[in-house]
């Protein structure tokens, strides 16, 4: 009998042992240089930085409440719905080894074990841009409270054709830029309308005669939202940027209380010329047009709640590569997936906690084949 206890007793003191009394240097650096330096640290998003041990320890309490309460780090895609590259969150294991840290009163530990830092590149998230467009000049958003829609021509200077593999916005002013899509324009409209006005950049409001659907339906790049990884594209895959075209840029500048200048810049990388190119990534916008002028439009009266499906006829086979909901501050949540002509389903994404604030693109872990023929549907409640 006293031998059974004794058993059980030291196993539970060895549990205790190891897991309760987690360390900076051990147990929370590790998670900590994987899922939230990438942002925190100098020049990228994150408000302050986690880069070592008195950052870590500044900001124990708060590191707790956002990782208990699954605000940090920003992942908002469903794991067991669909996968993705580049997934981003803690497993509860991890979130409680942050728990019993803080509550430990957030040990250095034996600094020998921290790990060493990761060798993030500067000025970027995927390293080393082909080409670098910067603004031309700064510009002013005003400070009205209103959000404001610009767009900027920025010139390539490109000579020839090329295969884009990737495109990053740097944002010159994180407070105020919130997300930016990228077009090309070979026609020069875009900095006509720019040139007509002395003011850098032009907006929609301006030029009647500006279609902005014609404009997204266009060449458009994977845009730039805040906590965004942009990602090369897989081997073989590649869009097209042609020789003159200039890039314009569509900035979503955030209502601000106070002006606020912004001057950001747009790392591009190309593919290797020995890289072969086989097919050609294109976006499609699934806008729900039915939605937008149909009898079950986009009206919600208040205190309700409605879900809208949007469909999509693939129009051809192709490969899905990934995915970019979009929807305003309403919205609550989202299903999307495909229906194949055979009639079974597959799952592209579901977000069960739509934020605004935190809208990206995701990659999914490996292509999802669409049939011509089978329908996307998407629900947004
Ligand atoms: C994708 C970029 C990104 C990643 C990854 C990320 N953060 Fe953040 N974090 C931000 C940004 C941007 C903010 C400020 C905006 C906000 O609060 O939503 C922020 C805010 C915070 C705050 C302050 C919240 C507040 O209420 O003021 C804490 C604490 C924090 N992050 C901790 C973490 C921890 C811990 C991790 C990793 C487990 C992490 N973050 C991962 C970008 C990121």
């Amino acid at each position: 009998m006293h031998k059974v206890f004794f058993l059980v007793f030291s196993f539970f003191s060895l549990y205790t042992l190891s897991t309760a009394q987690p360390t900076f240097a051990k147990d929370v650096a590790p998670i900590i240089y994987k899922h939230c330096s990438s942002c925190h640290r100098p020049g990228e998003i994150g408000p302050f930085s986690l880069t070592n041990y008195q950052e870590a320890s500044n900001w124990a309490t708060s590191i707790r409440y956002v990782t208990q309460n699954k605000i940090m780090p920003p992942w908002k895609a469903d794991p067991t719905y669909s996968r993705f590259m580049d997934e981003n969150y803690l497993s509860d294991s991890q979130i409680k080894t942050i728990a019993d840290w803080v509550d430990a009163g957030s040990p250095m530990g034996n600094p020998s074990d921290i790990p060493p830092f990761p060798d993030f590149p500067q000025n970027s998230l995927l390293g080393e841009p082909d080409l670098v467009l910067t603004f031309d000049r700064s510009y002013t958003h005003k400070g009205t409270g209103v959000d404001e829609y610009r767009y900027f021509v920025l010139p390539t200077g490109l000579t020839q054709n090329k295969k884009i593999k990737a495109i990053e916005l740097r944002p010159g002013n994180t407070k105020i830029v919130h997300h930016a899509l990228f077009f090309s324009d070979v026609s020069g409209k875009a900095k006509q309308y720019d040139d007509q006005t002395p003011e850098y950049g032009f907006s929609a409001n301006e030029n009647p005669d500006f279609d902005v659907f014609e404009v997204i339906n266009r060449d458009q790049y994977p845009g730039y939202v805040p906590g965004q990884k942009p990602r090369r594209f897989p081997d073989g895959l590649a869009m097209d940027i042609k020789a003159g075209s200039d890039l314009v840029i569509q900035m979503h500048y955030a209502p601000w209380s106070v002006d606020e200048t912004d001057s950001s810049s747009v790392n591009i990388f190309f593919a290797d010329e020995s890289e072969i190119i086989d097919r050609t990534v294109r976006d499609y916008i699934m806008l729900p047009f039915n939605l937008i002028t149909g009898a079950n439009s986009f009206f919600l009266q208040p205190n309700q709640i409605k879900t809208f499906e949007g469909v999509y006829t693939i129009p051809f086979d192709v490969s899905l590569i990934g995915i970019f909901p979009h929807m305003h501050y309403l919205g609550k949540n989202w299903e999307v997936y495909i229906e194949n002509p055979d009639g079974s389903k597959t799952n592209l994404i579901k977000i069960n906690d739509w934020d605004f604030n935190w809208q990206g693109g995701y990659y999914f872990d490996r292509y999802k084949i669409a049939k011509k023929g089978s329908k996307v549907h998407a629900f947004a409640k």
